[in-house]
């Protein structure tokens, strides 16, 4: 692959970036998973405070990326079993390096799929979780009815990801990405088997690859299906 260019300024280094963002790969895929690790931590940390997962629960995430966030969600949670599932053979044999590395955790895997099909009985996870993946998601309609139909009846879908206000100013985001205003994911959900339970909008401060320091707005959104 072409490494991606220095100067921040070019088109192609824009193309390049968005393309590693929706699937890393090589060792520029695992520079930006670890770049990832930062920029996104308050997104994961604001997420599980929602998902709160206190009793013995399965819990599915999509594209965990390198999964280093995995360790501290799962330091002292024994109960919890943790699958996470991502297109990127690239960053799940980054994951399971990672898990390997705490020999507390032995209830979690990391598995490469087709980013369509949940390789996984109906009704299996209590909760599922997501976070910056939405804008990738080819048939966004069918995939929500996919993550019901492994969620159980009373389960809980979280989404966390940059509003569309926000993000549609990255100048990365013009190359393949979905994005979504509150109104935009209101009209997808209302199209699958979900509902919409709880609609936050958060806001942080994040310094992006053109040097510049932005406010970055984004949402988590609780779902439930119907
Ligand atoms: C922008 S990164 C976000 C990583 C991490 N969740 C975070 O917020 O830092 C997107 C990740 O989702 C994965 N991905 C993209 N589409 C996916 C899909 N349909 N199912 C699962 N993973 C997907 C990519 O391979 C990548 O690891």
């Amino acid at each position: 692959m072409k490494p991606i260019q220095k100067d921040p300024n070019e088109s192609d280094f824009y193309m390049q970036l968005a393309k590693q963002l929706a699937k890393p790969s090589g060792a520029e895929g695992i520079q930006i998973g670890l770049d990832m690790n930062t920029s996104n931590k308050s997104l994961f940390e604001n997420t599980l405070v929602e998902l709160n997962p206190e009793s013995e629960q399965y819990i599915l995430e999509i594209g965990p990326g390198n999964g280093k966030h995995v360790a501290s969600m799962l330091l002292n949670k024994k109960h919890i079993h943790y699958v996470g599932l991502d297109i990127s053979e690239t960053m799940v044999q980054e994951a399971q390096k990672n898990l390997e590395q705490y020999s507390y955790i032995s209830k979690a895997l990391f598995r490469h799929y087709n980013g369509e099909t949940i390789p996984c009985d109906n009704n299996f996870f209590d909760s599922i979780f997501t976070i910056n993946t939405i804008y990738f998601w080819k048939k966004p309609k069918e995939f929500l009815d996919e993550l019901a139909r492994v969620l159980k009846p009373n389960g809980k879908l979280l989404l966390c990801f940059g509003l569309k206000e926000y993000l549609e100013k990255m100048p990365f985001t013009e190359y393949g990405f979905t994005l979504y205003s509150q109104t935009d994911l209101e009209n997808l959900v209302a199209q699958s088997q979900f509902k919409i339970k709880h609609f936050k909008v958060l806001q942080d401060s994040i310094t992006q690859r053109d040097g510049n320091t932005y406010t970055r707005e984004y949402a988590i959104v609780e779902l439930g299906k119907k």
